[in-house]
């Protein structure tokens, strides 16, 4: 008998498969899909704090829907913030932390582009935002990060350091695009594929045992074989996205039995059993697979120019 349970931030989950912040989770009855799919925590769409009388009223909506998401189902929910300035952040980190969240997610969304903003500043108000939340609610928090860090492992280390209970590797940021014809800039908000998931499992593998939170991994987990990669690398739970909007939400059901079938051919009988299995596989710098990819030997056969 497979047990697929896993913690995470300190609670226990029945699944590692977990529903990364996306607009279907606006609706209650998706969440309670959600959990009978096998979900084994839902995580909300980011409330972004605003400063106007509307975003106050956004806000207790988002508290409404707190509310009402934990009421309908048992599995952990855990909000999501993104906030502009420290008094914000704050204020509502600790409004969401008095409704029946299990843990919050920091969704610290901020894209430096001054020339002058240098790198220390922007990661010292990183650790700031985390020490600040943290020292002030009683729930567990996770922070978002994207990949584009000087020193990743320095500053996973550091959020740790200033109370980030877990790390989620990756966020993605607004990629626009550029119409030739019209001239204009366009939203090229695209869902992902299995090829995002290789940044993460390469800095999961890279991190795992170094840096003392637990993991998710969100970004190009699309199948069962995506899911048991990234807990063989070293994460705690398997975030889902761009499946679910793609397939449906009943799909989580199929990335399970993937899962499943995966152990049972294998001979694991437990979520625990495979996590952090290949992290090491990673860690060898000297490794020729830092350099297979300039080597033109691994390239497919190129087309001729004629
Ligand atoms: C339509 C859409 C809306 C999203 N909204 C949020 C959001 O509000 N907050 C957040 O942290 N991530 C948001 N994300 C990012 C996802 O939670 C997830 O991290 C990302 O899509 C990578 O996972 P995937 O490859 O499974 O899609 C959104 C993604 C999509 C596609």
């Amino acid at each position: 008998m497979i047990t697929f349970e896993t913690s995470y931030l300190g609670l226990k989950l029945a699944s590692p498969f977990v529903v990364s912040s996306i607009p279907l989770s606006r609706h209650v009855s998706n969440l309670v899909a959600m959990q009978e799919a096998g979900a084994g925590a839902v995580v909300l769409p980011t409330y972004f704090a605003g400063t106007n009388a509307a975003a106050e009223q956004g806000f207790e909506q988002y508290l409404q829907h707190i509310n009402a998401a934990t009421a309908a189902v048992d599995i952990p929910i855990i909000a999501s913030l993104n906030a502009k300035s420290a008094e914000q952040w704050t204020t509502f980190a600790s409004r969401l932390a008095e409704t029946d969240i299990s843990a919050l997610e920091l969704n610290i969304y901020h894209l430096p582009t001054e020339p002058d903003a240098d790198a220390q500043t922007v990661e010292a108000a990183y650790v700031a935002t985390t020490r600040n939340v943290a020292s002030i609610v009683d729930v567990p928090i996770a922070i978002k990060l994207h990949p584009y860090f000087t020193a990743l492992g320095n500053i996973a280390a550091q959020l740790a350091d200033a109370g980030a209970r877990g790390l989620v590797l990756f966020n993605r940021f607004y990629e626009p695009n550029f119409n030739l014809a019209q001239r204009v800039v366009v939203p090229n908000l695209q869902l992902s594929d299995s090829m995002a998931l290789s940044l993460r499992l390469r800095w999961m593998g890279l991190l795992y045992g170094r840096v003392n939170v637990d993991w998710g991994i969100s970004g190009g987990i699309h199948s069962g074989s995506d899911a048991v990669k990234a807990l063989l690398a070293g994460a705690d739970v398997a975030m889902v996205a761009s499946i679910l909007l793609h397939k449906g939400i009943p799909y989580l059901s199929t990335l399970k039995q993937e899962m499943s079938h995966w152990m049972e051919t294998e001979g694991y009988f437990s979520v625990e059993e495979i996590q952090g299995r290949i992290a090491s596989l990673f860690r060898d710098v000297s490794s020729s697979l830092h350099r297979a990819n300039y080597d033109i030997e691994w390239l497919p056969e190129l087309p001729s120019a004629h």
